[in-house]
């Protein structure tokens, strides 16, 4: 009876999971029997088949994966194009209907999926089921979007007697959906669920350790019965991701990930003799602003739960926090206080909070970043593996102290690591907190309305919470938190989870007809 269980969302504190964590208890050695460790195949990866392990564990095997060939990567797109013929003049009914059926497929599958990308990404239980919920709900939303405006096709003025014009927005033809490792399924089906529900084709490319997920979620699709190559999969590294983007087939790209890769993808774009769209969010840098007037507590924990939680790796996670020097001994107090309870370990287990962080380099990084902070700052907790057995991608929650800003206040790091920043003013706070290249999220806590409202109008990024104890820059969900990258995040200053996001996969036409 799962679907009485309790929803769980990247924002729901104190709330009662035992229900789940019972089902998935259950669960658990069925999904490691019958999901994990299998050889899979797929029709455009007919490269030879490689073992992907998780991060939980060298020797948990996820499955043994094909990878695309070049050829495979050119005959997927041939497919989408044949699809696209079809799919690009469906009607409005036709598409609703497919999300319909394939919210249920999803939601059939929710819990297995959810531990897919457990074992995938090493990520905490509550963020893998919520990750699971957050799909189907995006679906949701974005079909209640589509219907509202009425598949984006509305009146305009009759400019002259028996003359009617309307707008009408329409499918560029095939997307590709480049997808990124730490929300394997979210991000995935939603930038999949933008393309299609807006009458696209697609080729997906999951990220080159996602194979697990990306082929299950391929297998929902497959059940909703839509047409022959409206949605095809393609296995592999970045190279099968270049090849992908930039064949001639390809309408329009749609993706996450680097800031690196993002951009490279415009460029190309920009070299074509005509412009093709690019959908993408590349990263963040996001600041949590402490006031005077903050409650410390909540801070403390908004913090932490955004510093650490997918153990750090959100393009939304909390990196810097400038607290006013006159709480910050007490903040960072309640801050170790709270984060020494957050339980750091094996992923499958209902306590853990944080599980190991994804592929070796970060690790490597880790170590850098803590060693600058070393020479630089002062180290107040963390900094080192976790030991007990663990190996040592299993990293502990850090926080060190910095004296001025720099790389580590400016650069996306993508693990646990917050760096503290006293500071004498919120003007200043947030002049710095706005000085790096990204603008995706931040958050503030404060019982002052005109320090509220300085934050609100002065901050540069696309996603602003105020005291929230879950999440001080993290948890946007669909249809509550549209997910906007401003500066080197995003390009098109339209979101995620919100109202502008499938007019992006789409072109204006303007129909006039004289009707006598
Ligand atoms: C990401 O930040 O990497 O808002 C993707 C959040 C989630 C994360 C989205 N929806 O924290």
């Amino acid at each position: 009876m799962t679907f009485e269980l309790p929803r769980v969302t990247y924002s729901n504190i104190g709330v009662d999971f035992s229900p789940v964590h019972r089902h998935l208890d259950e669960i658990i050695p069925g999904f490691e029997k019958q999901v994990l460790g299998q050889d899979w195949s797929t029709p455009f990866a007919t490269g030879p088949r490689k073992e992907i392990v998780s991060p939980i564990s060298a020797e948990l095997c996820l499955g043994r994966f094909p990878t695309s060939t070049a050829a495979d990567v050119e005959a997927a797109i041939s497919s989408a194009c044949a699809g696209a013929q079809l799919w690009n003049r469906s009607s409005l009914e036709e598409r609703l209907a497919l999300a319909q059926r394939w919210r249920a497929a999803l939601a059939e599958r929710k819990y297995e999926l959810g531990l897919a990308a457990l074992y995938e990404i090493g990520k905490s239980r509550n963020e893998a089921i919520g990750e699971a919920e957050e799909c189907l709900d995006m679906v949701d939303y974005y079909s209640s979007e589509l219907k509202a405006n009425n598949g984006y096709t509305r009146r305009m003025n009759e400019l002259v007697a028996n003359e009617t014009a309307i707008s009408i927005l329409k499918p560029y033809g095939v997307f590709a959906v480049i997808a990124p490792f730490n929300f394997p399924l979210a991000l995935s089906v939603g930038m999949i669920s933008g393309a299609l529900l807006t009458g696209n084709a697609v080729v997906f490319k999951p990220s080159p350790g996602c194979s697990l997920t990306g082929l299950m979620i391929a297998e929902t699709l497959r059940r909703v019965g839509l047409p022959e190559g409206v949605f095809n999969i393609v296995l592999g590294d970045g190279e099968v991701g270049r090849q992908l983007a930039t064949e001639e087939g390809i309408d329009g790209v749609a993706f996450t990930g680097s800031h690196e890769i993002g951009m490279s993808i415009f460029r190309h774009m920009a070299m074509l003799p005509h412009m093709k769209p690019v959908i993408a969010e590349m990263g963040g840098k996001n600041p949590a602003y402490v006031t005077q007037r903050a409650d410390l507590e909540r801070a403390a924990q908004g913090v932490a739960r955004s510093a650490f939680g997918l153990q750090g790796q959100k393009c939304s996670a909390c990196s810097v926090a400038y607290v006013d020097n006159a709480v910050k001994g007490e903040f960072i107090e309640r801050l170790a206080s709270f984060s020494s309870k957050l339980v750091v370990g094996d992923p499958r287990k209902a306590e853990t909070f944080m599980g190991p962080v994804y592929g070796h380099s970060t690790v490597e990084r880790f170590k850098a970043a803590v060693s600058e902070a070393d020479k630089d700052g002062k180290l107040h907790f963390g900094g080192a593996a976790l030991g007990q057995g663990f190996a040592d991608n299993y990293v502990l929650p850090t926080v060190v102290e910095l004296n001025q800003a720099g790389r580590l206040t400016r650069e996306e790091l993508f693990m646990p690591f917050l760096v503290v920043r006293g500071v004498d003013s919120l003007e200043s706070a947030i002049a710095e907190g706005n000085d790096v290249p990204y603008g995706l999220s931040a958050g503030i806590f404060t019982r002052d309305e005109s320090e509220l409202q300085y934050f609100l109008d002065n901050a540069q990024a696309g996603v602003l919470y105020a005291n929230r104890a879950s999440g001080a820059t993290t948890g946007a969900w669909p249809g509550a938190q549209p997910f906007c990258g401003w500066k080197g995040t995003g390009v098109s200053g339209k979101g995620g989870l919100g109202p502008w996001f499938l007019p992006q996969y789409m072109r204006e036409q303007s129909h006039t007809i004289m009707t006598k």
